[in-house]
């Protein structure tokens, strides 16, 4: 994965609760750069079609209720080796297994409401950011 682009969302949890700023500070200070962003109230057909790869698990349909809860910050973020650096800033989906310092171990509430995503792979980051900023079409 040596992509230069990954795609995050910080979840209505965070958003909710005022976390969007120290969250994207994180992102800034771990030396992201933002290419696109934008805050979203996903649909219910929205949420269903971006967690296609979950559909029929047993979290699926939480997840999706979750997901449309509230408003979301969708974005596109550049760095070298992304995918993965990304997911070291953000740490383990569980809180309770997320390193110290990470996103998620501060930020995160419980393995649903675990504050943000981020693409698990490049051809994820270039399917999720074209899902949420189709007009560009340049990721
Ligand atoms: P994300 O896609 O949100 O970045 O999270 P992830 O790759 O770390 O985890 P993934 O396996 O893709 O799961 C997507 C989201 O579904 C919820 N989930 N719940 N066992 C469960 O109850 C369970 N497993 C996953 C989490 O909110 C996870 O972020
Ligand atoms: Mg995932």
């Amino acid at each position: 994965m040596n992509g230069n682009f990954t795609f995050a969302i910080i979840k209505p949890n965070a958003v909710r609760t005022g976390k969007s700023g120290p969250i994207l500070s994180m992102i800034n200070e771990g030396g992201f750069e933002i290419e696109a962003l934008k805050m979203v109230q996903m649909t219910t057909e929205q949420a269903e079609s971006f967690y296609e790869v979950h559909r029929g698990k047993p979290f699926y349909i939480e997840l999706v209720e979750f997901m449309t809860s509230g408003p979301v910050i969708v974005m596109v973020l550049r760095h070298a080796h992304a995918v993965e650096e990304f997911r070291k800033l953000i740490g383990a989906t569980d809180p309770s297994k997320a390193e110290p310092g990470t996103i998620r171990k501060l930020f995160a509430v419980s393995v649903k409401m675990n504050a943000v995503h981020g693409s698990d792979s490049d051809e994820n980051a270039a399917r999720e950011s074209n899902f949420f900023f189709p007009a560009t079409e340049r990721f």
